[in-house]
């Protein structure tokens, strides 16, 4: 008796696997992240995220022109604020030359066709880092809201071509919506961090921002009153569908590699693109095990980001963006 049928033989040479290969990652998969510094030279490396640096306006502007030559083409960021400017709701986020803003500018005047996405949320610009307004122990979700909004329309002004919610405040998508048509920035997107989980993960990004909650009396230690419950999988559905149904361009689950069940079902379930972050701790993980010699990096890197598409991610968000184009060839 021989097998009937025989799957090996689609698998018998590279020639014949890459014929029949499903999934392929290319350049234009990939929104890389970037943390913006105050300062002049500076690129410093993130102590927890081995080869990813915070850098200056003037290391941002090398930055996006070598990213845009590699033909990776959208950009994520994120501002590193000083302490001396950091309060409870988050004010300096609204400042119109405040380092978000010229990071936008910046972007733009060095490589006028890249995409430029923010991200919305106020724990950088918290003194209590939180993503919202702390009062009693508590995070306020629609004074949050309205903060947010605000700095929603603050870097569409400044040339943003996305804003993207990481806040997961309640209602947060409509408000920002509105407020973008109603001040005419009507082809202003929303990337909305749709499931996103109170995740371990994170802090690296946080050593990154110095964006941690800080450990003061009456101020939540964690997130988990706002982030979703990694436990949950419906509710990952419900907030997502609330996010499209509220204007949201594009939905994000957060983080990436434990969460591609909640990948798929969204892909399964919505009509809009769906992305996927795969976080700091994610990338963490593959550098230090890859320094021990335990792990091939370039391999586990592109199995995990491989993993990211097939689970049906159309837009995978990733530290190493520029370490897989550059493997990619
Ligand atoms: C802040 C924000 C976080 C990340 C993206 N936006 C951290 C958090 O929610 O605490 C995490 C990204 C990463 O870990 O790479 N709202």
């Amino acid at each position: 008796m021989y097998p009937l049928i025989r799957p090996r033989r689609l698998r018998s040479s590279e020639a014949v696997r890459s014929l029949v290969r499903e999934t392929i990652i290319s350049p234009n998969d990939f929104l890389v992240p970037l943390f913006v510094v105050e300062g002049k030279g500076i690129k410093e490396e993130i102590p927890s995220m081995p080869n990813y640096y915070r850098l200056s306006l003037d290391n941002l502007t090398k930055e996006v022109k070598e990213l845009w030559k590699m033909g990776l083409h959208s950009v994520l960021l994120f501002v590193k604020v000083p302490d001396n400017l950091k309060d409870n709701k988050g004010s300096e986020a609204l400042n119109e030359n405040g380092l978000m803003q010229l990071a936008i500018k910046t972007v733009k005047n060095a490589c006028p066709e890249m995409l430029v996405m923010t991200d919305v949320a106020l724990d950088p610009y918290s003194s209590y880092g939180h993503d919202g307004i702390v009062a009693d122990g508590e995070i306020l979700n629609d004074e949050s809201i309205e903060v947010l909004t605000e700095m929603s329309v603050s870097h569409a002004k400044a040339g943003a071509d996305f804003v993207a919610p990481s806040d997961m405040m309640d209602g947060r998508i409509l408000s920002i919506r509105e407020a973008l048509e109603d001040e005419g920035y009507l082809n202003t997107g929303i990337m909305a961090y749709s499931a996103k989980y109170a995740s371990a993960f994170y802090g690296p990004f946080r050593d990154a921002l110095d964006s941690a909650p800080v450990d003061i009396k009456n101020v939540p230690k964690d997130k988990k009153t706002y982030q979703m419950d990694y436990a949950n999988r419906f509710e990952a559905i419900r907030e997502t569908q609330l996010d499209i149904d509220e204007g949201a361009d594009i939905v994000m689950v957060k983080p990436g590699l434990c969460y591609l069940d909640i990948v798929r079902e969204i892909k399964n379930e919505v009509d809009v693109p769906v992305a996927v972050y795969q976080v700091s701790g994610e990338y963490a993980m593959v550098k230090a095990a890859a320094e021990k010699g335990w792990l091939d990096h370039d391999a586990v890197m592109m199995e995990q980001l491989t993993a990211i598409k097939r689970a049906g991610a159309n837009i995978i968000a990733s530290y190493f963006a520029k370490d897989a184009v550059k493997l990619l060839g």
